[in-house]
């Protein structure tokens, strides 16, 4: 059973796909063992704590400095057992040290198909801005590996999305995530805990 970290910033829908697939057994060989936020008061801890799961707030503003941040993150982790770490709208950079403490086990989930629309400045609604500004037929989502980069680890899974013609950015972002991010997410998860035993 592996035991994961998830990373979260705001509303945790990832997070709750993750939950969900756990408790319906469709995600077999996993075990959330912490949500922690940089953010404080976000709906994704209460979301831990309705389902038994130990979530706490990490913010930066925190500590003297980035480095230290990122240092106390890690060491959280390894104090949780983390075997894998799931950035789920986690809207934090992830620093060189974080990569190299979990060598190929972080993953992110990213909400276009990469090498669409990602990188510096591409996250949240301005994603499916840039989608609808460019006037593509197909979007949908990616899980991958976390590297030094900016969304630009090996790619893992990803699910396309046909956008209807007229939709607003928020309704596609909507239908990004419920017919491709909470899809792929917990099966990206599955795959890794499944050929990890
Ligand atoms: C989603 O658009 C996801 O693609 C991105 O962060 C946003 C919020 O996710 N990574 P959540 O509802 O907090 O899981």
């Amino acid at each position: 059973m592996m035991k994961i970290g998830v990373l979260v910033s705001g509303g945790g829908t990832n997070l709750q796909a993750i939950i969900d697939n756990i408790e319906a057994g469709t995600i077999t060989n996993a075990s959330i063992a912490c949500v922690i936020s940089n953010n404080p008061g976000v709906f994704a801890l209460e979301r831990a704590v309705k389902h038994g799961i130990p979530g706490e707030c990490m913010s930066p503003a925190d500590y003297p400095d980035r480095p230290a941040y990122h240092q106390a993150l890690i060491q959280r982790l390894k104090d949780y057992g983390v075997e894998l770490v799931v950035l789920a709208g986690f809207l934090v950079n992830i620093s060189p040290e974080m990569v190299a403490a979990f060598p190929n086990r972080i993953i992110n989930i990213h909400p276009s198909l990469i090498p669409s629309f990602c990188g510096k400045g591409f996250y949240g609604l301005k994603v499916h801005e840039a989608a609808l500004a460019r006037g593509v037929k197909i979007t949908g989502a990616t899980v991958h590996f976390v590297d030094e980069g900016t969304d630009s680890g090996p790619i893992i899974m990803q699910k396309a999305v046909e956008i209807p013609e007229g939709i607003s950015a928020k309704d596609l972002q909507l239908k990004v995530m419920q017919e491709a991010e909470w899809i792929i997410l917990p099966a990206a998860i599955q795959k890794i805990c499944s050929s990890n035993q």
